[in-house]
């Protein structure tokens, strides 16, 4: 428990306008709030029949761009299920940054429950860390050492004064996990303050709409409905693929030589732009 102040004066408080700033947490529900709670429908969660529930689940996932979204109670319990599910194995370990809320303040549920070790990595203050420390943390290639599958990031980051992460600290980040085949993790917490404070939709926070060019290269080469009902299509109305080569997620390689015609050029074009407006549409 925190130490508590007492905050009074000489007239026994009366005269005292109390200003909290100790915590988010000390918020309390509005009154509309309230009403929503009390009036919202219910029912059995576990046969699917909480309708409340489940239009918080299916909104939740759309506006982060996943599949699925799961409701828990709180946000501790939020990083051990993360822990719990990208750290199939015990004996795993996870990264984190040494002020996460995950590593100080989540009574070692890593370990505890899942069985996961925990490895800290020095925060900078803006709750960053150093990419080049993180990339050598990794282990597992000796029988000896625990594989680590899983790196942790926290957004805002509480400890380090409610600092954003910043996009393209996220998306290096990314990279180099994906590289290793490791998972990440974003306690997000406050996630929608570091989206409102950027000014992007939140999907765009999680780094899950990062759009790597083997993703692009495929949904190039393919065609869907829509895209023919907004005419992307060529002049006998067939629609449009496009093959590009995509050695690694940092680039797509397009080359333009003798055979193709112009015709062929105007019609990738086209095709090209539709995709990038799509991608962006979940910026
Ligand atoms: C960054 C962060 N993660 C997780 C939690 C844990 O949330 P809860 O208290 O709902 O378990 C907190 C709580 O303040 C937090 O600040």
């Amino acid at each position: 428990m925190y130490a508590s102040v007492e905050t009074s004066d000489a007239s026994g408080g009366e005269n005292v306008r109390v200003v909290d700033f100790r915590s988010d947490t000390i918020s309390v529900p509005t009154p509309s709030m309230r009403r929503a709670i009390f009036e919202a429908a219910v029912g059995d969660d576990v046969y699917g029949e909480d309708p409340t529930v489940r239009k918080l689940e299916e909104r939740t996932a759309a506006m982060f761009g996943k599949e699925a979204a799961l409701f828990v109670p709180t946000g501790t319990m939020a990083n051990l299920l993360a822990i719990m599910v990208h750290c199939s194995r015990r004996g795993t370990e996870a990264i984190v940054g040494e002020n996460a809320h995950g590593f100080l303040y989540e009574q070692g549920g890593a370990a505890q429950i899942a069985g996961v070790l925990l490895s800290t990595i020095r925060n900078n203050p803006d709750g960053t860390f150093c990419l080049n420390e993180l990339a050598r943390k990794f282990r597992g290639f000796d029988v000896h050492e625990p594989d680590t599958v899983l790196v942790m990031v926290e957004n805002t980051h509480n400890m380090c004064g409610g600092k954003v992460l910043p996009l393209e600290w996220l998306e290096k980040l990314a990279t180099i996990c994906r590289e290793k085949g490791a998972k990440v993790h974003m306690d997000g917490a406050r996630v929608f303050n570091a989206a409102t404070y950027l000014n992007v939709p939140v999907s765009r926070v999680i780094i899950s709409k990062n759009v790597h060019s083997s993703d692009l290269s495929h949904r190039l080469a393919t065609v869907c409905p829509g895209e023919m009902e907004a005419g992307v299509v060529d002049s006998s109305g067939k629609g449009i693929a496009v093959k590009v080569s995509a050695r690694d997620w940092t680039f797509a390689r397009i080359v333009v030589y003798t055979n193709i015609t112009d015709e062929e050029v105007e019609l990738a074009i086209k095709k090209i732009r539709y995709v990038i407006k799509e991608y962006e549409k979940d910026l």
